[in-house]
C-alpha cells in the first residue's frame, strides 16, 4: 500500500481527471485497474513469492534471456526515481513554505533554490529508509505514516463535503461527460495512469513478492492495495474539487493543479494554512514511502547480482541518484535546465513515466503470464482464492487482456505523441 498509493494518487490522479473530462476519466481508470492492474499486481507478487528474487533475478529464473529486461526495468526505476523525488522534494518545499506562511506560487517557488535544497534532503531520506531493511525501515516507516495519510486525507475530503463547492465538485467527478469518452486519449491516458497508480510494470511488487510470507494470501492483499488505491485517489479527488469549486481556479490546470492552483486556494481559504499543510504533508507522506518502493528494486537488483547487502548497494547509489536527480531538480530551479526546449524533469517523465512504464507493464506480462512456469504462478495467488478468480484473471486477463490494451495504449500515446506533440503534461 505504502508503495502503490504515492504523488499518482494524490496529484496525478485529480490532474489528469481534472483535464480529461472529470467522471469519463474514471472509466477507463477503473477499467484499467480492474482488468489488467489487478491482475498484474496479483502475478507479480506470485513470481516474487515464487522466484524470491528481485525483478532481474526473477526474470533470469523464468528464462535466461530475459535477464536483460530485467536489469532495464531496474535501470528504468532508477530514471523515473530520481523525477520522483524531485517532486517529492517540491511538496517538501511547500510543506516548509505553507505553516510560515509564505506565498508559494510554484513559478515563486522554483525562482528560488529551494528546490534543489529539498530534493537533496528528500532524497537522502529515501536512502536512509531503505538502508534500514526491508523491516526496519520500510515496513515501519509505512505503518507509521500509511494511517496518518488516512486520516488527513479523509478529513481533507469531509471538509470539502462541508464547502459550498461540493455539488459541482461532485458532479464533476461522478456525472461523465460521456462524450469524452471518444477520445482514444482519453482511454490511454486513463489506462497508463491505473499502471502507474498501483505501480505495477516496475518489478516493485515482485520484489515486495519475494519478501512476503508463505502464509500471506495474494489474492486477498492485491484486492485491498488495490481498493485501497483507488480509494485513496477518489478521496484526494473528493479533497481537492470542492476547494477548486469553492474558491475558484480551473480544475483543468494540469500538473500545477497542486503546485500553482492549490496554494492560491489556501491562501484564500480561512483556515487554509493549517488544511494546505496538512495537504503538503500527506503528499509527502504519500511520495517518500513509493520513492522507498522504487529504490528498493533497484538495490535488490544489484545486490541479487553482486552478493552485496541491500543496505551496501544503497550507499552506493546515493551518489549517482542525487547526480542524476539533480538533473531534474535543476529544471525547475533558477538554472532553468532544459534539453530540446523541454525542462529535463518533463522529458524524463513523458519518456520512463508514462512510456516506459507501459513498456516495463507490457514486457512484465509477457514475462509472467508467458514464460512464467504457470502452474507455479497460479498455485501462489490461488492460496485462498475462488479458482475461476485466478484462471480468469491470469490466464485470460493477464496473457491476453493487459498484453493487447497496453499495446494499443502505447500506439494512442505514440501516434499523439508524433501527430498532435499534444502528449506533454497530460
Ligand atoms: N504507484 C506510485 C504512485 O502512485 C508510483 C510508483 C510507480 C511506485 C512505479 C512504484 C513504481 O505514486
Amino acid at each position: 500500500m505504502g508503495s502503490a498509493v504515492g504523488l499518482g494518487n494524490i496529484w496525478r490522479f485529480p490532474y489528469l481527471a481534472g483535464s480529461n473530462g472529470g467522471g469519463a476519466f474514471l472509466i477507463p481508470y477503473l477499467v484499467g485497474i480492474a482488468v489488467c492492474g489487478l491482475p498484474l499486481l496479483m502475478f507479480e507478487y506470485a513470481a516474487g513469492r515464487h522466484y524470491r528474487l528481485g525483478v532481474m533475478g526473477a526474470f533470469k529464473a523464468m528464462s535466461r534471456r530475459y535477464e536483460v529486461v530485467g536489469l532495464a526495468i531496474a535501470a528504468m526505476v532508477f530514471f523515473i526515481l530520481s523525477y520522483y523525488l524531485v517532486v517529492a522534494g517540491w511538496t517538501l518545499g511547500y510543506l516548509i513554505a505553507t505553516p510560515i506562511g509564505k506565498e508559494a506560487g510554484f513559478s515563486a517557488f522554483t525562482a528560488t533554490w529551494w528546490p534543489v535544497a529539498c530534493f537533496v534532503v528528500t532524497a537522502v531520506v529515501c536512502c536512509g529508509v531503505v538502508m534500514l531493511g526491508v523491516t526496519k525501515g520500510i515496513e515501519r516507516t509505512s505503518r507509521a505514516l500509511l494511517p496518518l495519510l488516512a486520516v488527513v486525507i479523509v478529513l481533507m475530503a469531509g471538509y470539502g463535503m462541508t464547502l459550498e463547492g461540493r455539488g459541482e465538485a461532485l458532479s464533476f467527478l461522478f456525472k461523465p461527460d460521456l462524450s469524452a469518452l471518444g477520445d482514444p486519449l482519453v482511454w490511454a491516458r486513463g489506462f497508463s495512469q491505473a499502471f502507474f497508480s498501483l505501480g505495477v510494470g516496475m518489478g516493485v511488487m515482485i520484489t515486495y513478492g519475494s519478501y512476503m510470507a508463505r502464509e500471506s494470501a495474494i489474492a486477498r492483499s492485491s484486492v485491498i492495495v488495490a481498493s485501497g488505491d483507488v480509494s485513496v485517489a477518489l478521496l484526494a479527488g473528493l479533497a481537492i474539487f470542492p476547494l477548486v469549486f469553492t474558491f475558484g481556479g480551473p480544475p483543468g490546470a494540469g500538473p500545477q493543479l497542486a503546485f500553482e492552483t492549490l496554494p492560491q486556494v489556501f491562501s484564500h481559504m480561512p483556515g487554509g494554512m493549517l488544511v494546505g499543510s496538512a495537504f503538503y504533508l500527506l503528499l509527502f507522506v504519500a511520495a517518500l514511502t513509493s520513492a522507498v518502493s522504487m529504490l528498493q528494486v533497484v538495490a535488490a537488483t544489484i545486490s541479487d547480482r553482486t552478493g552485496w547487502s541491500t543496505s551496501r548497494a544503497t550507499r552506493w547509489l546515493v551518489l549517482p541518484l542525487l547526480g542524476l536527480g539533480l538533473l531534474s531538480a535543476l529544471s525547475y530551479a533558477p538554472a532553468d535546465l532544459r534539453f530540446f526546449g523541454q525542462p529535463v524533469l518533463d522529458l524524463m517523465d513523458t519518456t520512463f513515466g508514462t512510456f516506459g512504464l507501459l513498456v516495463g507493464a507490457l514486457v512484465t506480462c509477457i514475462a509472467i503470464f508467458w514464460l512464467a512456469d504457470g502452474l507455479a504462478m497460479k498455485e501462489q495467488v490461488g492460496h485462498g482464492a475462488p479458482r475461476r478468480f485466478v484462471a480468469w484473471s491470469g490466464f485470460l486477463l493477464g496473457r491476453y487482456v493487459a498484453p493487447i490494451t497496453l499495446l494499443a495504449s502505447l500506439a494512442t500515446l505514440a501516434a499523439s505523441l508524433i501527430v498532435l506533440g499534444e502528449l506533454r503534461g497530460r
